[in-house]
């Protein structure tokens, strides 16, 4: 019986791959002692920098890696010790895409999607229907008797896309899908992958080192070092609340929003009021408190610096602010602000403050 909707629909228990040593260095454990669950239903990252297991971790899920410790149970079935052939049902419920799409130059454009159909032993009429679907979803109906070397690399991986698609999975996998891409492109590409989950209920794991991928369409996430996940939840909650240090590193690459020693420098000599940065996201504080907090301390705050973005469809990110007022009320307004959300005092020209106190978040 298929997976419902929000349970286990892949599930990492002390799941470890160590490769044997190549040459005098000893063996190398990539994925290392791994429990997670992937829910059916859901977008699901996997981020991390180059080395630290992620496209090993997936490549257990359709067993192109076979675990040396531990199990990956998919759909219900546990794939330890499976033979290949008692793999191949599992693995038709999982298409996977990549970041160099994989095509065969050979086949045009139809031919590369309805190769997948061919091994499973579609008819010719089943699979000119089928393609046509595909391509249609994926919107490039109109290249269907190109050579993929005639197409932009967005077009090549709607094709991967559409390839993956064909035999109806349950699970995509997309390693590093769009980091052959540009910007533009990959907000394309992950918009389809949020059609290919929200439209057909496919689960999607996207394996990236772009914290932009993640931030914009990834529900969980999975922060990888070393072949370890070392912070796991809510897409949100782990970017807005960093614990450890991997994961502010990928924060602060997405998010330019907080000024670097030089520009409070810059910031405090050019504006002589008080130079603050307050976090906004829809935890603590948001802009609209920031604006209450001042007005109600009859203090004046222009922006100066920052920026505010989205992660998982949530606002996220921090504003710099000249504070000018009179007497105490600059003090009692940091004080309230403090209340609402988290808050660094960069102090003014003749007497400034050092950022990296214990009460600024994205230090690091
Ligand atoms: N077939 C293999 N044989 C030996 N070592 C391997 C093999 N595949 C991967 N490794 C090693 O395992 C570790 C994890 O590799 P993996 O490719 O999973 O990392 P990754 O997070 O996907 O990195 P990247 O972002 O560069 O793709 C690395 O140290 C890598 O060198
Ligand atoms: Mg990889």
């Amino acid at each position: 019986m298929p997976t419902a909707a929000g349970e286990t629909i892949i599930g990492f228990r002390d799941a470890a791959k160590v490769f044997p040593g190549r040459g005098k260095g000893g063996e190398v454990r990539a994925v290392d002692g791994v429990t997670l669950d992937v829910r059916a239903g859901e977008i699901f990252g996997v981020i991390g920098y180059s080395g630290a297991g992620k496209s090993t971790l997936v490549r257990l899920v359709n067993a192109l890696e076979r675990t040396t410790g531990g199990s990956v149970v998919v759909d219900g079935t546990d794939l330890t010790g499976l033979s290949e052939a008692r793999l191949r049902p599992v693995r038709a419920g999982i298409g996977m895409i990549f970041q160099q799409f994989n095509l065969l130059s050979s086949r045009t454009v139809a031919g590369n999607v309805s190769y997948p159909l061919e091994v499973a032993g579609w008819s010719k009429d089943q699979r000119r229907e089928r393609v046509r679907e595909l391509l249609d979803f994926v919107g490039i109906a109109d290249k269907a008797d190109v050579y993929p070397s005639k197409l932009s690399g967005g077009q090549k991986q709607r094709v991967g896309i559409a390839r993956a698609l064909a035999t109806t999975p349950r699970i995509l996998l997309a390693d590093e899908a769009t980091s052959a891409l540009d910007p533009e492109t990959t907000q394309d590409v992950l918009a389809l992958l949020q059609r290919v989950n929200r439209e057909l209920g496919i689960t999607v794991v996207v394996v990236t080192h772009e914290m932009d991928v993640v931030r914009s369409i990834c529900d969980r996430v999975a922060v990888m070092e070393h072949g370890r996940v070392v912070e796991l939840g809510d897409a949100y909650q782990v970017f807005s609340a960093p614990r450890q240090d991997v994961t502010r590193r990928f924060v602060s690459t997405a998010l330019k929003d907080r000024p670097s020693p030089a520009v409070i420098e810059r910031l405090r000599a050019r504006h002589t009021g008080r130079i603050v940065t307050v976090g906004v996201d829809d935890v603590s504080g948001s802009s609209a408190q920031v604006t209450h907090v001042l007005r109600r301390h009859g203090v004046d705050g222009t922006i100066v610096y920052g920026g505010i973005t989205e992660v998982a469809e949530r606002p996220y990110g921090s504003l710099t602010l000249e504070l000018v007022g009179d007497g105490t009320s600059v003090e009692e307004a940091l004080a309230g602000l403090r209340a609402v959300t988290d808050v660094v005092d960069h102090g003014t020209a003749s007497a400034p403050r050092d950022a990296g106190d214990a009460e600024e978040r994205s230090a690091s």
